[in-house]
């Protein structure tokens, strides 16, 4: 049986009161439409079809080919929205998964329990619902003396006493496809001047066939985001459910409301994520580390055991056993070998950092290379830009930079060799010997 997903994406979200269109604001750092189609996904192999309107150039460029797009020009509601489909998949599905890309919680178990639920249905839908004491606007589900759904009154529409109704429309539904296009054409128009795609329902039971509906267990998952306060809502339970996927593959978090976890990022068995922390991107790390509090750490890979106190990370690679902070600063192209320790303000940037090279203080390595069991004295830049371009800087391995030398680059220092505090490096230094002073100048072969 082919089943096909309808996302609705194309309305404008007023209440955000924003530039940026309702579904393209992020939740744990993905757009919120992103979500819906994550979820969309597990149901159907088949490409999801994206209904988009406002701001759909945004939503293509966020989504890319992982769907189908068909443009709803007009905003006639949601009935509408799903009939601008039809074109695109008219006698080529069974089955269709409608669903909103402004509940980013929805998971994909719930609509494939939709989806099976409707395969035993001899009427031509299943809805979800949910019962709860905050209405939210929602639409207020209305059944039978039998119990069975007889119509979703929209909270505009509703009676004081349909108003009280504790169950309410998710917005998620799995149609016959070949009975929902002859429904779709025949909805009334509302008195808001929409066509509804809830009244759906009333179609079906005026002509007898059974309406299926199965209830929302966790609340959560309902969060439908029509406000900045619901986004927030939808981001802390989003922060949540990732956070328990991850402790509950063994990672320790001190307190889970407060560690910010992206939706891609990988953390290893036995790390530990302290308060404060931001994981985003593509970043992964390894077992056995220890990552914040007050840590922000994008796109990085970072290795097993690494310790890493109140710092920046960004597009930075960290191999194993390297401790650094507090307060340090890693960028792009950083790459520290294993073992490096790098204490308090240290700021790395397209550098390689040999192993266990120590930069305990106060320092500034940009476009260098160094070598193994280097030690960068407190206060050491490297002066890699000269107001035009950047230079490099080579810097041997057991080599020791004293406190405050600056590295005139292009520079490169010799193995084992030495500068003294306060050193101003103009000229290469060979190894195994020491410079001093400004410009520094050789004074002895450490050697002899
Ligand atoms: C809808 C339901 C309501 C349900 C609620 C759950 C209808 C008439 N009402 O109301 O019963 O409780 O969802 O969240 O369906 N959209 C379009 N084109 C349009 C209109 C909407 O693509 O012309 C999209 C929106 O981008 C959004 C989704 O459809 O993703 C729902 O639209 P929205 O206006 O938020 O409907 P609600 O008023 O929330
Ligand atoms: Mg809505």
């Amino acid at each position: 049986m082919k089943i096909t997903s309808i996302i609705l994406a194309a309305g404008q979200g007023t209440r955000m009161k924003s530039e940026l269109p309702k579904v393209l604001h992020p939740v744990c750092g993905k757009p919120m439409v992103w979500h819906a189609l994550q979820a969309a996904r597990v149901v159907s192999e088949e490409t999801p079809v994206m209904v988009i309107g406002h701001g759909a150039q945004g939503v293509r460029e966020a989504i890319g080919d992982a769907a189908k797009y068909v443009i709803q020009v007009e905003r006639l509601g949601t009935g509408h929205a799903v009939q601008q489909a039809e074109s695109a998949l008219k006698d080529d599905t069974d089955l269709i998964l409608v669903s909103a890309a402004d509940m980013p919680l929805l998971s994909g178990d719930t609509l494939s329990k939709l989806v099976e639920t409707q395969k035993a249905n001899s009427g031509p839908m299943t809805m979800l619902t949910i019962v709860t004491d905050d209405p939210r606007g929602f639409g207020r589900v209305v059944r039978g003396d039998d119990g069975g759904v007889t119509a979703i009154v929209e909270e505009a529409d509703a009676t004081l006493e349909q108003q009280t109704i504790k169950e309410l429309n998710v917005g998620a539904y799995c149609f016959d496809a070949n009975w929902l296009w002859d429904a779709l054409a025949r909805i009334p128009l509302s008195a808001k001047g929409e066509y509804y795609l809830t009244d759906t329902v009333g179609l079906a039971v005026e002509a007898g066939l059974r309406v299926a509906a199965i209830m929302l267990e966790d609340a959560v998952e309902a969060i439908g985001v029509n406000t900045r306060i619901h986004l927030s809502e939808a981001e802390a339970g989003m922060r949540l459910r990732v956070n328990r996927r991850h402790m509950l593959n063994g990672v320790t978090f001190i307190d889970p409301a407060s560690s910010y976890i992206g939706m891609d990022v990988k953390i290893g068995q036995d790390s530990v994520i302290q308060p404060n922390t931001f994981l985003r991107g593509e970043t992964k790390i390894g077992a056995g580390c220890e990552i914040g509090p007050n840590t922000i750490i994008t796109d990085c890979e970072v290795g097993d055991r690494c310790i890493i106190l109140s710092s920046v990370l960004e597009k930075a690679i960290l191999e194993d056993d390297v401790d650094m902070g507090p307060f340090a600063r890693l960028r792009k192209g950083a790459y520290l070998s294993k073992g490096v320790h790098m204490g308090n303000f240290g700021e790395v940037k397209d550098s390689v950092l040999g192993e266990g090279v120590k930069m305990g203080h106060f320092s500034y390595i940009g476009n260098a290379n160094i070598g193994a069991e280097t030690n960068i004295g407190a206060g050491t830049i490297t002066c890699n830009y000269d107001g035009v371009n950047k230079h490099h800087t080579e810097i041997g391995k057991e080599v020791f930079i004293g406190s405050d030398t600056m590295l005139i680059a292009p520079l490169e220092i010799g193995d084992r060799a030495r500068t003294g505090a306060g050193a101003v490096v103009t000229k290469n230094v060979k190894e195994d010997t020491l410079v001093v002073g400004m410009p520094a100048r050789a004074i002895r072969n450490l050697k002899k």
